[in-house]
C-alpha cells in the first residue's frame, strides 16, 4: 500500500509514551513538510510551540493545580458537544473505560482518567498549536488541516500523539507559562514521543462509521 495511505490507517492516538525526546533530524523533517500545509488564501494562520523540559513540567503541575481545584475551563474555541453526535461521543467513553478497566461507579477511575489530560500523559514533550485571536472560520479549517499533517507526519517519523482540547482548556496557563500573547489564541495540544511499548492503553482501538454512511457518489 502507498505510505501516505498506510500512515493515515495506521495513525491512531497515544496515551502513555517512553521518554525519548524527538530527534533534532526529525524536528526539522517535519517542520519542513508540515509548513507546505495548504490554507485559505495561504494565510499560514498556525502558530507552533514545542514545549519541552522544564516549562513542560511547570505547564503540567498547573494544569494539574487548576483541575484539582476544579476549577472551570475557559477555551478559546467552544468544544460543546453537539447532541447530534452524542451518541459517539458516548460509545468512545464507555469503550475506553471498559478497556481500562473503569467502572461507571468508579469515580476516583474516572477522575483519574481524566486527570491524565492535564498530565499530558507523560509525555516527554508537547506541541501547542495557536493562532491569532481574530480568526474567521476558515481559519478552524487551516488550523485542523495543519493538525492533520502534524500528526501523520509525526506518523511517518515513528512518533504517536493525542490531540486534545481538554488540555488547551485552561488556556491562562498557556499564555503564563510559554508567554503567549494575549492577542493569540490556543487551539490544541498534542502531547506526543514514541508510544510505549506494550502499553494496555495504547492498545485501544477506535472504530469508525461505515463509509456509506458519510459518502456518497453524485454523477
Ligand atoms: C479536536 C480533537 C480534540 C481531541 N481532544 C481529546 C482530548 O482532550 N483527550 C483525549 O484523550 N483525546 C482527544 N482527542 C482524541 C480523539 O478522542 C480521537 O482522535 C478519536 O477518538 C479517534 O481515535 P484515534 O485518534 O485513536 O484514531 C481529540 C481529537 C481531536 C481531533
Amino acid at each position: 500500500m502507498n505510505l501516505t495511505l498506510r500512515n493515515m490507517r495506521s495513525r491512531k492516538s497515544a496515551r502513555e509514551f517512553t521518554s525519548e525526546l524527538i530527534s533534532e533530524s526529525d524536528l526539522q523533517e517535519l517542520l519542513e513538510a508540515i509548513r507546505r500545509a495548504p490554507s485559505g488564501k495561504n494565510s499560514q494562520p498556525w502558530k507552533l510551540a514545542l514545549v519541552q523540559g522544564e516549562p513542560l513540567e511547570k505547564l503540567r503541575s498547573a494544569l494539574c493545580e487548576k483541575f484539582d481545584a476544579g476549577e472551570k475551563p475557559s477555551p478559546d474555541f467552544d468544544s460543546t458537544l453537539l447532541q447530534i453526535y452524542r451518541g459517539r461521543a458516548i460509545d468512545l467513553g464507555k469503550a475506553l473505560f471498559a478497556h481500562k478497566g473503569i467502572a461507571r461507579e468508579d469515580k476516583e477511575g474516572r477522575k483519574r482518567h481524566d486527570r491524565a489530560n492535564f498530565e499530558l500523559f507523560g509525555a516527554p514533550q508537547a506541541f501547542v498549536l495557536t493562532c491569532n485571536r481574530e480568526h474567521v472560520d476558515t481559519t478552524l479549517m487551516d488550523l485542523g488541516i495543519f493538525a492533520g499533517y502534524l500528526m501523520l507526519g509525526l506518523e511517518s517519523l515513528g512518533y504517536s500523539c493525542c490531540p486534545q482540547v481538554s488540555s488547551a482548556s485552561y488556556t491562562d496557563v498557556y499564555h503564563d507559562v510559554l508567554q503567549i500573547p494575549e492577542t493569540d489564541a490556543v487551539a490544541m495540544v498534542f502531547p506526543f514521543g514514541r508510544a510505549l511499548p506494550g502499553s494496555h492503553v495504547n492498545a485501544f482501538n477506535t472504530t469508525r462509521e461505515p463509509v456509506e454512511n458519510w459518502f456518497r457518489l453524485v454523477k
